[in-house]
């Protein structure tokens, strides 16, 4: 197919005015409305076919949202043509996560592969299969800072960390946008959902946050910002309040800091229905006045309720409203229309036989790939790799399951997924038995006897359990964050014979692990990898694949525990080993400070050994960078690739900073016996933080650089600042 014609941001802005002109004020108003083609949810107005093509007619909707089916959305966008009288195409979007039919691991598994050209290429395959199918813009990336697990979202965020997250941020970006929306293969974009969703207290979904402005710059807005200055498409805010004010109707978030300040030219999006639950957070107090507090906001577009499309027309009449405030909303979605191509076709993303663009081989193997490197090998009392000649036992629900894919996953589809059991067929000379012991859920505990016996007649025993799918993702916060109680009785009994166990836990969310983190020989957390999930687990297991993945959210010791993050403060009564028998010491009386995994840690079957870390000066000024490098040498029996991980410890800032700051990464392959000197260019921009005045600076000062294999086993030089 031929390209589209680019056109210049002048040229687009041209268009988007001269259209304007042409409007009246109902049709804007329906640009600024995204519904569902038929909704039937619990949340929201009830919406029928009928009525949304009525409203397409009349040029009053100007999105549409979650429809998947291609032959519709086609009819739609030839009602939309064809049939109104400004003829503005519509967009649709949807919630594209981990995959459209190609189904990847959920994002926060991903982000555990610190592999950012993986991460870009698995949006690109994402774009690719959604572009052929009517989609327009998808809802992604989510990229909430989470620090709490039992928060069901954390499976879809890229974990703790503010830095990594944005990197992690931009190769979505990138992916699923590519060189100009405007090319064929594209989605738009748009980052959620903002701001500090990830901060629900106790972890319960749509709860109150409470944050201060240094905390909310610093730590939760970096992604964001990342985006914005990557010309992302979209931003949608969050269900939230914040500070005493929901997100939605927040005109200092909006307006101020993301519109003015950080100069946000796309379009904002409420998130589902969040405008009216205004009147449930008794901020506004009807419908009309939803309209009038989202609108002076900033937000453009609203999901679901009817705020807008029942109100502005009379808030612009009675000039409680400019139309100014109107028009530039209009023009943000317009521009994202003209954008991505559709004034030009309509049609773009329709194609005759959709379904041939899906679930390609070679982006099967991409998943593959990305699954591979997702997993996070938590301990290992060397089992693994297993031994060819070992009686192999896999006994749990996720031996057969192929309920592998995680919440969020479009249209992928159970069936084209592996279980450990589809892909164990591929190991002919390997002497494998299954046993489900139990279901993921339930109570029927028939079948654990029959495990047992399996279990017994092994050499090692792979305990294949987990959640099941809907026990993360939205509405799923949980605060027993434990394996399903059947699936607690199942591993009891096998610990009980005494064998070589490897735990293999599905989750959305770290678990709790301490109990077994005490009774297993080793650990694999497999997270939801996706299609090829059975595949990468027992290429993993059997030392076909060495795993390489490392945390990217702290693993608590138990759930009081939580939040626990590596980038803390210290307190001024810091446990260490000397004073850990006092009483005044900030310390649990029953658990320790450390998480049971932290932030950055994994293992591999190999051992990496980190030594002469050096600066290539003492000190470094104003416009200078420097250089810090560390010999890494893989000290193992296997080859293998190590994510080494750059730290900075700030001392005499003039505010507090966290013990450890992630500055940067590399991922690198080391041969058996091989050592290679990484090195790591740093600038005063990456020493910087908020400082006492709420500027962005680097302070005169000493800060100590750290390498290492995880934020808690680093070493360290030093280096001097001098403005
Ligand atoms: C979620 C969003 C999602 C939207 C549309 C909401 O419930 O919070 O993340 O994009 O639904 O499906």
């Amino acid at each position: 197919m031929d390209n589209l014609p680019k056109r210049s941001d002048k040229e687009i802005q041209y268009n988007v005015n001269k259209l304007l002109n042409k409007m009246t004020l109902k049709e804007k108003i329906g640009q600024l409305y995204q519904q569902i083609y038929s909704n039937k949810y619990a949340t929201g107005p009830t919406t029928t076919a009928k009525s949304i093509e009525k409203l397409i007619k009349k040029d009053q909707i100007g999105s549409i949202l979650s429809l998947y089916d291609t032959k519709k959305m086609y009819k739609l966008q030839k009602l939309s043509i064809e049939e109104s009288r400004l003829k503005i195409p519509l967009f649709f979007a949807n919630d594209i996560i981990h995959g459209y039919r190609t189904c990847f691991p959920i994002p926060l598994a991903m982000s555990c592969s610190w592999n950012l050209d993986l991460i870009k290429r698995q949006a690109q395959i994402s774009a690719y299969e959604a572009s052929h199918n009517g989609i327009n813009m998808t809802y992604s990336p989510m990229i909430d800072l989470v620090r709490d697990p039992r928060w069901g979202r954390v499976m879809e965020a890229n974990g703790e960390d503010p830095y990594l997250s944005s990197q992690i941020a931009l190769s979505y970006v990138k992916g699923y946008q590519g060189e100009d929306l405007s090319n064929y293969n594209t989605l738009g974009a748009c980052c959620k959902h903002f701001i500090g969703y990830g901060k629900v207290e106790g972890g319960r979904d749509y709860n109150t946050v409470d944050m201060s402005d240094r905390t909310l710059r610093q730590y939760y807005l970096p992604p964001f910002k990342t985006c914005i200055d990557n010309n992302i498409a979209a931003i949608m805010t969050s269900f939230n309040v914040i500070n005493d004010i929901p997100m939605t109707g927040n005109k200092k978030l909006i307006k101020e800091l993301l519109k003015k300040e950080l100069k946000f030219n796309g379009f904002i999006i409420s998130d589902y229905n969040s405008s009216m639950e205004m009147i449930n957070h008794k901020y506004a107090k009807d419908e009309k006045d939803v309209a009038l507090k989202s609108l002076e906001a900033g937000i453009d577009i609203e999901m679901i309720s009817e705020s807008f499309i029942n109100n502005l027309e009379e808030l612009v009449n009675s000039k409680e409203i400019p139309l100014n405030l109107i028009d530039d909303a209009v023009k943000r979605v317009l521009t994202f229309k003209y954008k991505i191509g559709l004034f030009d076709n309509p049609y773009k993303n329709f194609y005759e036989d959709s379904n041939k663009y899906l679930l390609l081989k070679e982006n099967r193997e991409i998943a593959l790939k990305i699954a591979e490197e997702s997993i996070v090998l938590l301990k290992d009392n060397n089992v693994l790799p297993i031994d060819k000649n070992k009686m192999i036992a896999v006994i749990g629900p996720f031996g057969k399951s192929k309920n592998v894919n995680g919440e969020w996953d479009a249209l992928s589809r159970d069936k084209d997924s592996t279980s450990i059991y589809d892909a164990s067929k591929q190991y002919k000379d390997y002497k494998l038995k299954f046993s489900d012991g139990c279901d993921i859920l339930g109570n029927d505990d028939s079948k654990i006897d029959k495990a047992v016996d399996i279990a017994k007649k092994s050499d090692v025993i792979i305990l294949a359990v987990g959640e099941d799918k809907y026990m993360s993702g939205e509405a799923a916060s949980r605060s027993n964050l434990d394996l399903p109680n059947i699936q607690k009785k199942l591993v009891k009994e096998i610990l009980k014979l005494n064998k070589k166990t490897i735990l293999v836990v599905h989750a959305g969310r770290p678990l709790i692990l301490t109990d077994y983190e005490s009774k297993c020989d080793a650990i694999v957390y497999a997270w939801f990898l996706g299609n090829e999930s059975g595949k990468a687990i027992l290429n993993t297991l059997l030392g076909f694949n060495n795993p390489s993945g490392k945390l990217t959210m702290s693993f608590p010791y138990s759930v009081g525990q939580i939040p626990v993050y590596y980038n803390h403060f210290s307190t001024g009564r810091g446990l260490t080993k000397e004073n850990k028998n006092q009483k005044y010491i900030s310390k649990y009386l029953d658990i320790p400070n450390e998480p049971l995994y932290s932030f950055g840690y994994g293992l591999s079957y190999t051992k990496f050994k980190y030594k002469n870390i050096k600066t290539n000066k003492k000190t470094f000024y104003n416009n200078e960078s420097f250089i810090v490098s560390v010999d890494v040498e893989n000290i193992g029996d296997y080859d293998g690739e190590e994510i080494v991980e750059c730290y900075i410890e700030a001392t005499n800032f003039s505010v507090v900073r966290p013990v450890n700051e992630l500055k940067g990464f590399k991922k690198i392959h080391l041969k058996k016996g091989e050592t290679k000197k990484v090195l790591f260019t740093l600038r005063k921009e990456d020493l910087a933080y908020f400082n006492i005045d709420m500027n962005y600076i680097c302070e005169e000062g000493l800060y100590y650089i750290k390498i290492g294999s995880s934020s808690n086993k680093t070493i360290k030089t030093k280096i001097k600042f001098k403005p």
